[in-house]
Order: structure tokens, then sequence, then C-alpha cells
């Protein structure tokens, strides 16, 4: 298997997930396949992927990296905001596991051309998908100087957002990322361990991919694609995109949001998940030696459960929750969710779809 890209927390996302033999599971962010790979590894035979990527590349190595599974996966080069979507249209629903590792994969990181990292001297991309419009270039150079500043503060958390947006647009026009690197250096000095550029690339590459709210549109979408039993994981890179996770996780572990001071439940909110780790996840010291880009990783699962009031459930959502009780009873097994009955249209591929139809966010 080509090495492109290190799967962060292997073991423990495979744990979290609790792949068994015929599951059927969704990859929100496939990247380089490492974590499909095993996926698909474990949850044989039988087992079946439905992934998505929003770079052709990755997918390209993605294809690759999963030899010897064709049949058993289905590549979508489309954003994870349009899953249920297309899950839906293949019919891979319910389905026993949905994982998202979020960010960026390595390779995407050291491909020169790219513009995700100041490292490396390239046009102000920052783009996952190519057939996306906006770019950091268009960000830097046209956007008004109040509306940078309010994305270096939001999405970097940099305290001189200011100050960098009034340099950037006196400095007019930025092309390269190793120029707009120095210009930050040079406003706001260096200071500490990481380049003073870093929290600027972040905030611009989140902008321009729209990540926080695709984020969220992802986490409500794959609550609704999940079988009873099923489990959501989400790495996280940043503190905004774990922010995100955690309270959605809280809130729909909850039955009642109402604020607290209401004496009746007004909202009628009923949890669908139960959280299955209450302190958050992180590589072991031994990643961390191996894999040093997996310093910040946060791990968080939970499980989807029959809700207070599920409305409507389907039958099909009966049977998964009963063949799964059946199963953990028979056999003890917690991973090892049965397979469902029907296969998804289109998984005889096992490669990239054809179907590139964009669905709305
Ligand atoms: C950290 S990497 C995933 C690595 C993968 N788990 C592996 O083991 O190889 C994240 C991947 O998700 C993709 N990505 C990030 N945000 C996305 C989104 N909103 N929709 C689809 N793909 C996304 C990136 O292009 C990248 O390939």
């Amino acid at each position: 298997m080509p090495i492109s890209h290190l799967p962060v927390m292997l073991d423990e996302t495979l744990q979290a997930l609790a792949v068994g033999p015929g599951g059927r599971y969704i990859d929100g962010t496939v990247g380089a396949a490492g974590h499909s790979r095993a996926i698909l590894e474990l949850a044989s035979p039988g087992g079946q992927l439905l992934g998505f990527d929003s770079d052709p590349g990755s997918l390209e190595i993605a294809r690759r990296n999963l030899a010897g599974f064709e049949g058993s996966y289905l590549l979508i080069n489309q954003n994870f905001a349009t899953m249920e979507t297309a899950a839906r249209a293949h019919d891979f629903y319910p389905v026993n596991g949905i994982l998202l590792d979020l960010g960026l994969a390595s390779m995407q990181l050291s491909e020169t051309g790219r513009g995700f990292s100041f490292q490396y001297d390239a046009p102000l991309d920052m783009r996952f998908s190519p057939e996306q419009k906006l770019t950091a270039a268009e960000i830097v150079n046209s956007y008004a100087e109040a509306e940078i500043a309010d994305i270096l503060w939001r999405y970097g958390e940099e305290r001189f957002s200011r100050k960098i947006a009034r340099r950037i647009v006196e400095s007019r026009t930025l092309k390269t990322t190793v120029e707009l690197a120095n210009l930050v250096a040079k406003t706001i000095g260096r200071s500490g361990d990481i380049h003073p550029a870093t929290r600027t690339f972040q905030a611009l590459r989140i902008a321009v991919n729209e990540e926080l709210p695709r984020l969220e549109s992802a986490l409500e979408q794959a609550t609704r694609l999940l079988g009873f039993g099923g489990r959501l994981v989400v790495i996280s890179y940043h503190s905004l995109e774990d922010r995100i996770v955690k309270q959605f996780m809280q809130q729909e572990s909850t039955d009642c949001i109402c604020p607290a001071d209401l004496p009746e439940c007004r909202c009628g909110h009923a949890a669908r998940l139960r959280i299955l780790n209450k302190k958050v996840i992180t590589p072991s010291e031994d990643e961390l030696r191996t894999n040093p880009r997996s310093r910040s990783a946060k791990l968080r699962a939970a499980e989807r459960i029959l809700s207070r009031e599920e409305p409507g459930v389907s039958l099909e959502d009966h049977f998964f929750l009963r063949e799964r009780r059946t199963r953990v009873a028979r056999y003890g097994l917690e991973a090892g969710l049965p397979t469902l009955r029907r296969g998804p249209p289109g998984f005889t591929a096992g490669s990239i779809c054809p179907d590139k139809r964009r669905a709305a966010m």
C-alpha cells in the first residue's frame, strides 16, 4: 500500500466505531483511505463502505490504497455536507458507523501548488475541491478589511486580526503563500514555537472551504443516517471544530434543552445519541513519536440510541435494532452488527462514483 498519510488514532477509531463483519460504514473524509481500508478489513466478509472526499486527488490515492476491496466500496467526490442525499440515493442507510477525520491529509499539506502550507511557495489557493470558485487569493485581494479581520478572528482566533487585515489590504495584490506568511511575520513578529502565520492560514482555509457550517450540517445528517446502535466518530484538529463536535454531541445526548430557568420543558427535544467518551481521546505517546502531525487530534464518539419519542421509526430501523440485540445476546458481540438486507445499487465498480451530481447543502 503506497504510504501517503498515516491514519490518526487508527485503533481508537476502529474500536469507537465498533467495526464488525458485514457492517456498513460511511467515511466522510476518505483521504488516502488509511481508516477506510482498516474498516473494510475488519468489516469483511460482507462489509461495505461509502466514502466522500472533496478532493479528487485524494480519491485517486484512496482507490489505489483500497486495492483488493473492489466491489465493497463506493467513493464519491463530494463534500461530506452532501452525505445524506448521496447515501439515500444509493440506498446506503441506516449505517453502522460514520467517521469524520477532519482537516487535511499529509499529502495535501506537502503538495506544492495547493497553497495549504507556507512551507512551500505556491499560489494562494487552499481549496479542497478544484471545482469550487472561491480561493484564498480572492479573499485577501478582494474582501473588505473588516471582513478579512473577522475571518482571522473567528476562524483563526488571531488576536492581531485587525493589524494583519490592514497590512494585507495595504499590500494588495498578494499572490503567494510565502508572500502572505512573510507579511504576517513582519506585522506581528515571532514569538513561541509556532510560525506567526499559522493562525492566518488556518482561518483562510476554513473560510475558503466553509468548513464549520459544513461540519455542523454533516453531524446532523450523520445522526439521521445511523441505525440504532450505530456509531459516530469524529477526529478534529483545532478547537473550533472540536467545540462544534462536543456541543453537538452534548445537545443530542440530552432530552430537554430548554433554558435551565424554565419550569417545564417546552422544547420537546429528545436525545438521539449517547456519548461514548466523556473525556476526549488523544493520540498515545507512541503515536506522537511516530506521527507528530497527530499531536492536535481529538477523538469524540457517540452511539445512536432510540430516542424517547422517535418520530417515524421505519420498519427497517426496527429490524436493525432487533437484529443487533439478538446478535449481542447470542454472541456477546458489541461490534459485529448485522449485514443489512439491501445492497446499494452501483456497488459493483469499487471505484470513484461517476455520478458527480452535486446535492444542495
Ligand atoms: C485528515 S484527511 C483524512 C485522512 C484519512 N482518514 C486517511 O486515513 O487517509 C481529511 C480528508 O478529508 C477531506 N475533506 C476535508 N473536509 C472535507 C469535507 N467537508 N468534505 C469532504 N472531504 C473533506 C480532505 O480533502 C482530506 O482528504
